[in-house]
């Protein structure tokens, strides 16, 4: 992976000795956490990955993994290369065909960590954090509270660099704030010369060093371009993207147009790829990239695979090519890129995305594969990026005006939305669902609209006209729907049936319609059902048969690898103990508050601090009840 050309590694002393000390504490099985940031370029890589060298002398391990660039990112996409690297077993995060929701994925990664330790610490590194998705921020911060764990874990950010969601940004703050910040600045002028001496360049006088240190900033990646051009005798130019666009224009026009489409393609490609984007043959494809290999912008990955030194270098690359000819590009990338795992596909939207302004046409095609990324970054646990891609492929939608149906992609976008259990943002979304797929007499969309306008609870409208509606709504979902819709038309059954009984209605029907749910087999639909009919049975009389139900509700929904029904499974689980008065139920509670905390479900946590004043207060502990209820 690494350059041949890679200079030695030069200056950063405090940092190393910090960082090295970090590790000594990581080792006594203190998990440590910092965050490396600065500039691009100024070597935040590169001090990691000197971390992870001094680690591996110890005899311990290092793994580094870098965030997705451009656009919405396959669910932990930095922590499978993390896993990966380490020699993880394939299925710890990936998809797996047996059960396993987000929270199961975590634990399964810190027994893998605790079980695999060596006697020295692990440095795993999170490279640009500030691209991370929130699976990978959530599993980070999750990682860094465990104890006894003999782990460094290092992030690393790019300053004043946008993150693609508030989400991210909020946990990146807040990991922030626990992590030790390693700041990184440029290196000193001494660290300056011994770059150049190391990287063979002529030695400069003093005050040219000086020059070289002042207009690069003591940043390597500048230093890097000024000593693969060897100009220290006929000056510098300034300006770190100055220099790489130098390097850049020293290829040909037809190399500069390959390097500029392989930058378009992505942070990797390979020869088959680019030849095929370029419309050129394998063989000059190669060529090319033997060339831009030969200056020092891309690295060499095996197996006519390439990368880029530096996603400045990608960057600036891209920017030689015409607005025109870039939309061009991403039309053909997304059209000709093939493969159908979730990666592939988000890099597919991602083109198809930039592509959807050329015509109608395009913008057809960029809704289409939106969906199928969406739907396939679903199933991997990818909410977030998927909820973010369908509200892309919404807008482009309205844009065009496509004459295409949108009730379909409309109830897909609110269920991503509350599958990320942002259940105010769904519902909205459910509304307006709801209104597109009556109009358009879409039976299914509409049954999934008024589903999901239920909500996770029973009764979850407070006012009696808006749970009017919304009853109203549910049965003429369930009387549009086709026969051959078993499951939907089970699931609105039950709904109907338990949102009956919450007002008096007869508890045998919400039993009956639960057996009717069961019998399609349908997991997801049964973790549902038995979810609401817990809610519907919460009466005292009923207290016997409610734990069973939980816990068939908890297996449900770990099959259905439903993170927001297992949550519910754990919290239903956690009430039927405090109403049966078990002791069992301060723990059930601990470990309730635990997992909706990992994963930060606000809607769960909300629950739980509730249950936890109520408990206070049952026990005589007022000034304990009113700081949990001002939490
Ligand atoms: N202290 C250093 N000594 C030698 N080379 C360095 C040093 N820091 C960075 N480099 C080199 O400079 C280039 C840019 O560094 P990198 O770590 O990728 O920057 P960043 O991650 O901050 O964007 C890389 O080629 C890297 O190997
Ligand atoms: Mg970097």
């Amino acid at each position: 992976m690494r350059s041949p050309r890679r200079p030695s590694f030069v200056g950063r002393a405090p940092e190393m000795e910090q960082l090295v000390r970090m590790l000594g504490d990581a080792e006594a099985g203190d998990v440590q956490l910092a965050v490396i940031h600065g500039p691009p370029g100024i070597g935040k890589t590169r001090l990691a990955e000197e971390v992870g060298a001094t680690a591996e002398r110890r005899g311990g391990r290092v793994a580094i993994g870098g965030c997705w660039q451009d656009g919405d990112a396959p669910p932990l996409w930095p922590w499978r290369a993390i896993l990966r690297d380490l020699g993880a077993p394939a299925d710890l995060i990936e998809e797996r065909p047996e059960a396993s929701d987000r929270f199961a994925r975590f634990l399964a990664v810190l027994e893998y960590l605790r079980s695999s330790s060596r006697r020295s610490a692990s440095v795993l590194v999170v490279d640009d954090a500030h691209l991370a998705d929130p699976a990978s921020l959530l599993l980070s911060r999750f990682l860094a509270r465990a104890r006894s764990l003999p782990l460094l874990l290092l992030l690393t950010r790019r300053e004043q660099a946008p993150v693609p969601s508030s989400e991210a940004q909020q946990l990146l703050s807040e990991l922030e704030r626990d992590a030790v910040a390693i700041p990184l600045e440029g290196l000193s002028e001494a660290a300056v010369g011994a770059y150049l001496a190391a990287a063979g360049a002529p030695a400069p006088d003093p005050q040219l060093l000086r020059a070289v240190a002042a207009v690069t900033k003591g940043n390597p990646l500048h230093l890097r371009s000024v000593a693969v051009q060897s100009e220290l005798r006929t000056g510098v130019h300034g300006g770190l993207e100055r220099a790489i666009a130098d390097l850049i224009d020293r290829l040909d026009p037809t190399d500069r147009r390959l390097m500029a489409l392989s930058a378009l393609i992505g942070p990797e490609v390979s020869v088959f790829e680019v030849s095929r984007v370029a419309d050129v043959s394998p063989a000059l494809a190669a060529e090319s990239l033997a060339r831009a290999l030969d200056l020092g912008l891309t690295r060499d990955l095996g197996g006519e695979r390439f990368g880029f030194v530096h996603e400045l270098v990608r960057q600036l690359a891209m920017s030689s090519l015409p607005v025109s000819h870039r939309l061009e590009a991403h039309a053909r990338a997304a059209r000709l890129l093939t493969g159908d795992e979730a990666a592939r596909l988000s890099r597919r939207a991602h083109h198809a995305l930039a592509a959807a302004g050329r015509s109608k046409e395009d913008a057809e095609t960029a809704v289409r594969i939106a969906r199928e990324a969406a739907r396939a970054l679903r199933a991997e646990d990818g909410f977030e990026s998927a909820a973010a891609l369908l509200a892309r492929a919404t807008e482009i939608q309205a844009a065009a005006s496509l004459a295409q149906p949108a009730a379909g992609l409309a109830v897909e976008r609110a269920e991503a939305v509350l599958a990320c259990g942002h259940l105010a943002a769904a519902r909205p979304l459910f509304q307006q669902a709801a209104r597109v797929a009556e109009r358009e007499g879409d039976a299914e969309a509409l049954a999934r609209a008024a589903l999901g306008l239920g909500g996770v609870w029973v009764s979850e409208h407070r006012l009696a006209a808006d749970a009017e509606r919304m009853l109203a709504l549910q049965r003429r979902a369930l009387e549009a729907l086709p026969a051959p819709q078993t499951v939907l038309r089970a699931r609105l059954a039950v709904r109907l049936a338990a949102e009956e009984s919450y007002r008096g209605g007869p508890l045998a029907a919400v039993l009956d319609s639960v057996e009717a749910v069961r019998r399609t087999g349908d997991a997801h639909a049964l973790a549902e059902a038995l979810s609401l009919a817990h809610h519907a049975l919460l009466a005292p009389e009923h207290a016997w048969r409610r734990p069973a139900m939980a816990n068939e509700l908890i297996a449900a929904a770990a099959a259905a690898r439903d993170g927001l029904l297992s949550l519910l499974g754990l919290c239903w689980h956690a009430v039927d103990l405090f109403l049966l008065g078990q002791p069992a139920a301060g723990a059930a509670l601990e470990a309730l508050r635990i997992r909706a905390d990992t994963l930060r479900c606000s809607s769960i946590l909300f629950i739980v601090r509730g249950m936890e004043v109520m408990l206070a207060i049952r026990a005589g502990r007022f000034d304990e009840a009113e700081r949990a209820a001002e939490a």
